[in-house]
């Protein structure tokens, strides 16, 4: 089960938040200037002496000095982290630099960056001599409060996302919300739709939280951010524990995905973040809960106002309800031929279905706004 330390009492203390799985048990650290104590972390655990760590020149550029001072180690490998480059070749460019490094099993690789960079860092940490210590330091919101929980690592195909990967679990997670202070704001809402997902599903205080706090959330506030990256962080803890592999209830973090993967694949990955599509996608699974009677309007009008009051999505009149759907056939979810849908039935609360119509689909599409 879950286990978590926080201290309300004490705002200038970091949260702790374990994250017990199968493989590993390790800690995720929380809080104002915790970059600052990153090597201290890494002596804590026992991690292996020599330390790498991976980071984008932009990111190094405006937050590397800080973390130098914290961690011993070699010179930064610095990759692209586009999305176009989480690909082989880019983790080809980190074994290089490790094997130039005599990096052996006594290393530790942090990975300092977003998304992109913690999943092709931490995929060459998986594989790198079957394996070396893994510990990430993300730095966009969608970073901190999803991917560098969980242990899923990995790089894109040519032909698909994310096709190529592991589970790989960290040895620890460091999360500093002050350095969210330089991302794009566009960059940070594309992480808070991911936040009120875990509000939708598992929280209706964050939920609320999120509504209620807008405003200081948005002026990147660490009062108003500190809560609500822990509130994720612990979901989705909880989440990744109960089940590390994605078999059961790990699937709930899902909703949203289902229509917004399709959304971002119709797209080629060009117009939405990939928060942005999950925005839609949320939409368009509330829509049809409604439909089915399984959501009252007005826990779906609740939703839509949330993700309006972020700010306009990019535009979807000219994409077809009917491209969507099919994009949707492909989806990674469907088992045995049958889509897997994860419908609201109150904030805070999920179902899973998988016995969702083409018609429900496609009315629910049209209803958010898609094209006939
Ligand atoms: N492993 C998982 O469980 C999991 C979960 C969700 C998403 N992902 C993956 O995460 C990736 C998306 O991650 P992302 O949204 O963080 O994108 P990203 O890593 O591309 O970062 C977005 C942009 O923000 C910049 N940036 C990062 N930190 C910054 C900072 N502090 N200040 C200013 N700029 C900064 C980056 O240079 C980049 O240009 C996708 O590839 C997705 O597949 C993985
Ligand atoms: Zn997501």
């Amino acid at each position: 089960m879950l286990s978590y330390h926080s201290h309300p009492m004490d705002p200038a203390g970091p949260i702790r938040i374990d994250v017990p799985t199968p493989s590993r048990t390790y800690s995720v650290t929380i809080g104002d200037g915790v970059l600052d104590g990153v090597g201290r972390v890494l002596d804590d655990l026992g991690t292996p002496e020599r330390r790498f760590i991976v980071s984008s020149p932009l990111v190094w550029r405006l937050h590397g000095p800080q973390l130098a001072r914290a961690v011993t180690a070699a010179e930064p490998i610095l990759v692209p982290d586009g999305e176009r480059f989480k690909q082989l070749a880019t983790v080809a460019r980190i074994y290089d630099a490790l094997v130039r490094f005599n990096a052996d099993r006594a290393a530790t690789l942090v990975t300092f960056g977003g998304g992109v960079i913690g999943d092709m860092a931490g995929f060459a940490a998986a594989t790198y001599l079957r394996g070396i210590a893994l510990v990430h330091v993300p730095t966009t919101l969608l970073a901190q409060v999803d991917s560098a929980i969980g242990g899923k690592v990995g790089v894109n195909h040519p032909l698909g996302k994310n096709l190529i990967g592991s589970f790989y679990q960290p040895h620890a997670v460091v999360i500093d919300p002050l350095v969210l202070g330089t991302l794009p704001r566009r960059e940070f809402r594309a992480g808070l739709y991911e936040v009120i997902k875990y509000g939708m599903t598992s929280s209706a205080a964050l939920f609320d939280c999120v509504a209620r706090e807008r405003k200081a959330i948005f002026a990147r506030s660490s009062l108003a951010l500190t809560p609500i990256i822990a509130d994720s962080c612990r979901i989705k803890a909880a989440v990744v524990s109960a089940d590390e592999r994605e078999a059961g209830p790990r699937r709930i973090l899902n909703f949203g995905h289902t229509a917004g993967h399709a959304i971002e694949s119709v797209t080629k990955y060009r117009r939405f973040r990939h928060g942005e599509a999950v925005g839609y996608g949320m939409l368009v699974a509330a829509d049809l809960a409604r439909a089915r009677g399984a959501l009252a309007e007005g826990d779906r009008q609740a939703l839509a106002d949330v993700i309006s009051s972020l700010g306009p999505l990019p535009p979807i009149t000219d994409l077809s309800s009917a491209q969507i759907r099919e994009a949707m056939q492909h989806d990674k979810k469907m088992v045995a031929g049958r889509l897997h849908f994860v419908l609201p039935t109150a904030i805070g609360a999920t179902t899973i279905v998988d016995d969702v119509t083409e018609q429900e689909i496609g009315a629910a599409l049209k209803r958010v706004g898609f094209a006939k």
